[in-house]
């Protein structure tokens, strides 16, 4: 395949959306009442939902969707954590659901369901159900103080005047924060992961002994809030103390471990990634700076995401990590990511939230949801010696899909900061969705196994308090939230959070008044004091927070901007920067194998192409011109003995990964991206294509100072390009410059090996890095 016929391919396709959008406007045009008309359906969408639980769910914690009964916890066996964790017995899907009521500016609505709540749970709370804490701090307390702020701000839609509601809910949310507490009486100050509401941690001690990274620093954005709101410091006391002890178990890269004993600083998984058991922990450290103005809860966002860069990142997504060498490892993307999209707008990384956004929506394209983990390399039936194996359920690791919200967040977020079209028939289709595939006679049934096709007969309480919320956002754009600038945060539960400017200054004063001596109970105060001596005995060392990437120029690239300039005008005609971009069906070729779609899904037609383009599509004889392809590699797993060698080598695919970098201008060792691309200029028979730059010259293989480089005869002619360094993309003329001295060349024993060449560019394996010059 050559050059021109990749280049010719890409014009005629980006053609083919270009006439898509110009003679057929819809759906990729929107008019308002187009969307109002959407919203509207939404709307009747969450009343089938939220009317279906009423009749038939309520007062349990749920209703199932499709046999029309309530889904209860298993009260005789509290060991059922699948089942009892989300299920304490206090109505959870109504509380869950009173915030979007107030989006949805129902205030009748609301104010009914807040009541009728209020005569159901015992104000005590007093119910024998063990519950996870990081579930009923974001669904309960989140959900009751979303309402509770919302009812108490004049300027809502849903604001009910004093006589109509006495601010019980917030007293509610002190009666459970103080129960919740009791999680934290650990030795280490870290949360454990579940509590009785009556007997507190006397329980099974098998539900508690190991805790997770999201788990342990989450419930800070609550309980800091919590503290506000009563102005009693302690909920914010004990949450930051715990969320400081989590990012204490960082690796010296910055990369935080994904679990680990609440009762010893034993880490039990040294892997780290952006999905389950770790996701919400990035959230809590950047929406908690937004929420509360804190620059160290920045800082944290910031160090974070620029070792997820450094180590996690590659082009579609973030794969999962080991924290202790940065090498890739368990090789599958979380249905719980999809929500990384959306933090990444919300700290102006349009770019990446771009590109992490489409991987989802290949995803939903193929398998008619997010399967709960998909697995990117496994493809073979033969890695159970299954050879009757079903070929799909190898690459879907977990196969099911409870209608998370996710995917619709980060299309929520990517819509508003850029108001590219594109979301908005993602939104449309998944309405369409919701309409006919997953409405069921009593609310909405997600897909127990994305496979198969079987539905699953239960309705988390998100789908009414996120799924429906962000849906119904994406085509108001006239609500409240867009409209009226308090600045607000949508909590990990989706649930609107704010801090009005006289709270803010309530709660200041207080801390002003209380310095040094903060109202934190007694019992905490000997409790935290005790885990701050535990933890100076086992701290392990750590580098020093830092930024990274400091202040250089030249040919090292500049940092990201932190936030962005605000979505572009786009008025009249609407073009997409997504569906005219070039690589757009890139990840189609390069996970052709893993990404097929099972035969219940056959003839879906994929998010971003209108039935119209995908009839040019099929009918493209791809026989005459192959698809094109930039070989580009996924994950970075080396071996893990690093210190022996410069550079390992991917076990999958040639991705190397060095681990002594240093640019010259300010890079600091040990941060570098490892992302490598098959230069696709030159083809498997060394001939260069007429439309690109003459071929790398010979004596580019001519290398100075390792003789087993000699070229092969009529060997095949390769180069890399580096795409990223330290996490920041490469564009196409920049290069980078390595100071040699520092760059250890030569070791036989290791899998792969540097050297360069008569340029001084970069070769690994003989190969020469078009883009890395050493000095
Ligand atoms: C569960 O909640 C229902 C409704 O509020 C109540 O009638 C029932 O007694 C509760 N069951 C237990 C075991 O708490
Ligand atoms: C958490 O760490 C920050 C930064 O070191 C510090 O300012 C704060 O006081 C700590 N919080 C607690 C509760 O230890
Ligand atoms: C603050 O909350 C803690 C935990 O519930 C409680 O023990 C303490 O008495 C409260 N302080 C005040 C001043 O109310
Ligand atoms: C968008 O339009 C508004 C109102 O006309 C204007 O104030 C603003 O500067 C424009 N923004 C950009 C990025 O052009
Ligand atoms: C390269 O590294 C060596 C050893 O660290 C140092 O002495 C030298 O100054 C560096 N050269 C440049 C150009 O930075």
């Amino acid at each position: 395949m050559s050059m021109k016929c990749i280049s010719l391919w890409y014009s005629i396709l980006a053609l083919f959306v270009r006439v898509a959008l110009s003679f057929n406007a819809e759906p990729y045009s929107f008019t308002k009442s187009e969307l109002s008309l959407y919203k509207e359906q939404v709307r009747e969408l969450f009343y089938h939902g939220y009317n279906s639980y009423l009749e038939y769910g309520y007062p349990f914690d749920e209703v199932h969707p499709i046999e029309c009964v309530p889904r209860k916890r298993k009260f005789n066996d509290p060991d059922d954590i699948n089942t009892n964790d989300v299920l304490g017995n206090f109505t959870t899907t109504l509380v869950d659901t009173f915030s979007t009521l107030a989006v949805l500016g129902d205030k009748k609505g609301f104010a009914d369901a807040i009541h009728l709540f209020h005569g159901t749970v015992p104000e005590s709370f007093d119910l024998d159900s063990t519950v996870q804490v990081f579930e009923t701090t974001i669904r309960l307390l989140g959900g009751m103080m979303s309402a509770h702020i919302y009812a108490t701000d004049p300027r809502t839609r849903v604001y009910l005047g004093e006589k109509e509601y006495d601010g019980f809910l917030l007293r509610r949310c002190v009666v459970l924060g103080d129960k919740l507490l009791q999680a934290y009486l650990s030795p280490t100050g870290l949360p454990v992961p579940r509590i009785n509401l009556r007997y507190g941690t006397q329980i099974n001690p098998k539900l508690i002994e190991e805790n997770n990274a999201a788990a342990t620093a989450s419930p800070l954005f609550e309980f800091r809030l919590l503290s506000m709101l009563t102005l009693n410091d302690t909920y914010r006391e004990v949450a930051e103390f715990a969320f400081n002890r989590t990012w204490e178990l960082r690796s010296d890269l910055n990369l935080i471990p994904m679990s680990f004993s609440p009762y010893t600083n034993t880490i039990y998984d040294e892997i780290t990634g952006i999905g389950a058991s770790i996701d919400s922990f990035y959230e809590t450290a950047l929406k908690g700076s937004i929420l509360f103005d804190d620059p160290w809860l920045y800082s944290v966002w910031e160090t974070a995401i620029h070792a997820l860069n450094a180590y996690s990142k590659s082009d579609w997504f973030y794969s999962n990590t080991g924290t202790t060498h940065g090498t890739a490892a368990l090789p599958w993307v979380d249905a719980l990511s999809a929500f990384f999209p959306g933090l990444l707008t919300l700290d102006g990384r349009l770019e990446d939230a771009r590109k992490k956004h489409l991987l989802f929506s290949k995803l939903w394209s193929t398998y008619g949801g997010i399967p709960e983990r998909w697995n990117f390399v496994r493809i073979s039936p033969d890695t159970k010696g299954n050879k009757q194996g079903n070929r799909f359920s190898e690459s879907v690791d977990l196969e099911w899909y409870p209608l998370r919200p996710e995917f619709i967040e980060s299309t929520y977020y990517l819509y508003r900061a850029t108001k590219d079209v594109y979301y908005l028939n993602v939104g449309v289709r998944i309405l369409h969705d919701l309409q006919h595939r997953f409405k069921a006679r009593c609310g909405f049934a997600g897909i127990q196994n994305v496979i198969t096709g079987e539905a699953q007969d239960r309705m988390e309480s998100f789908v009414l308090g996120e799924t429906l919320k962000y849906l119904f956002l994406l085509f108001d754009e006239d609500n409240e939230l867009h409209t009226k600038l308090w600045e607000h945060v949508f909590s990990t539960e989706a649930h609107p959070l704010w801090v009005n400017t006289d709270l803010r200054s309530r709660y200041l004063t207080y801390r002003k008044t209380t310095d040094g001596d903060r109202d934190v109970s007694e019992t905490f105060k000997f409790h935290l004091q005790q885990a701050t001596d535990m933890a100076k005995r086992t701290r392990p060392h750590r580098r020093p927070i830092d930024s990274a990437v400091t202040n250089f120029h030249g040919q090292c690239v500049a940092p990201q901007m932190a936030y962005s300039t605000g979505p572009p005008n786009r008025t009249g005609f609407q073009d997409s920067d997504v569906l005219s971009d070039p690589r757009l069906f890139e990840i189609d070729f390069r996970y052709a194998l893993t990404l097929k779609n099972p035969a219940w899904n056959k003839g879906y037609v994929p998010l971003e192409m209108t039935p119209e383009l995908q009839t040019h599509w099929s009918l493209y004889n791809t026989k005459k011109c192959s698809i094109p392809t930039t070989r580009a590699f996924e994950g970075t797993i080396g071996s893990r003995d690093h210190d022996s060698r410069l550079i390992s080598v991917h076990r999958w695919t040639p991705t190397v990964l060095i681990y002594r970098f240093h640019c010259i201008y300010g890079m600091k060792i040990s941060f570098v991206d490892e992302l490598w691309e098959w230069d696709s200029r030159w083809n498997s028979e060394g001939n260069s294509p007429s439309s690109v730059p003459s071929p790398v010259p010979f004596d580019l293989y001519d290398v100075l100072n390792h003789k087993s480089c000699a070229p092969k005869d009529n060997g095949p002619v390769h180069s890399y390009t580096a795409k990223a360094i330290d996490g920041i993309d490469l564009g196409d003329n920049d290069y980078v410059v390595v100071n040699k001295t520092t760059l250890f060349i030569g070791n036989s024993k290791s899998e792969g090996y540097a050297s360069y060449n008569r340029k001084s560019q970069l070769l690994v394996n003989c190969i020469p890095i078009t883009n890395i010059y050493l000095m």
